[in-house]
């Protein structure tokens, strides 16, 4: 499938942790490393890593930036997408994105439905600002990499689609 076609892809990502604690020295970052992790025995590449705390003006700042660079195609931030009073990543990024991907979002909440009934706590949201896909992940490493493991089949046919790749036709099923 779109996998088997894609599978010489070498994604760029990003990664953001977003927690108070993590990024004031209080606990260590567990989860950008579970993911980093997750995305090189995929053979893709972490080409920046960050821990921010959980304001919406340092997380906008980060992303603004980073999809301004050119050398990202997916950024994946970690925490902040539940409903404590501290949870804002999904409105920075809803503020940052272009256009909405809500597919992502939904599928990784179905799919984490069948671990636990607290997906339902996931405010998480994913979407696209110039050529680069923006995913909010929650954040503990274990719902992290769960949620990541959802998504990962069909990130290279979206980065081809948002490179405008010639081959990304080849993913598309015959009508
Ligand atoms: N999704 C999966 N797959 N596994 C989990 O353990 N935890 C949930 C949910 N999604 C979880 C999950 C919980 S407990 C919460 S509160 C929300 O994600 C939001 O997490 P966050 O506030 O760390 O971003």
């Amino acid at each position: 499938m779109n996998d088997i076609v894609s599978s010489n892809l070498v994604l760029r990502v990003g990664i953001i942790t977003v927690s108070d604690r993590s990024s004031a020295g209080l606990r260590p970052d567990a989860s950008g490393p579970a993911l980093e992790g997750l995305i090189t025995t995929r053979g893709w590449k972490v080409v920046r890593r960050l821990t921010v705390p959980d304001e919406v003006t340092a997380i906008k700042k980060a992303l603004i930036h980073w999809t301004g660079s050119g050398d990202l195609d997916v950024i994946l931030t970690t925490g902040g997408t539940g409903f404590s009073p501290r949870d804002v990543t999904p409105e920075a990024t809803q503020a940052v994105i272009e256009r909405a991907a809500p597919g992502l979002a939904e599928a990784m909440r179905q799919a984490s439905l069948r671990i636990t009934p607290h997906a339902m706590l996931s405010r998480s949201v994913a979407g696209i600002r110039g050529r680069t896909l923006i995913v909010n992940l929650p954040g503990s490493p274990k719902a992290a990499a769960e949620n990541l493991d959802v998504i990962m089949p069909v990130l290279p046919h979206a980065v081809q689609l948002l490179r405008e790749d010639p081959r990304s036709e080849a993913g598309h099923q015959p009508r």
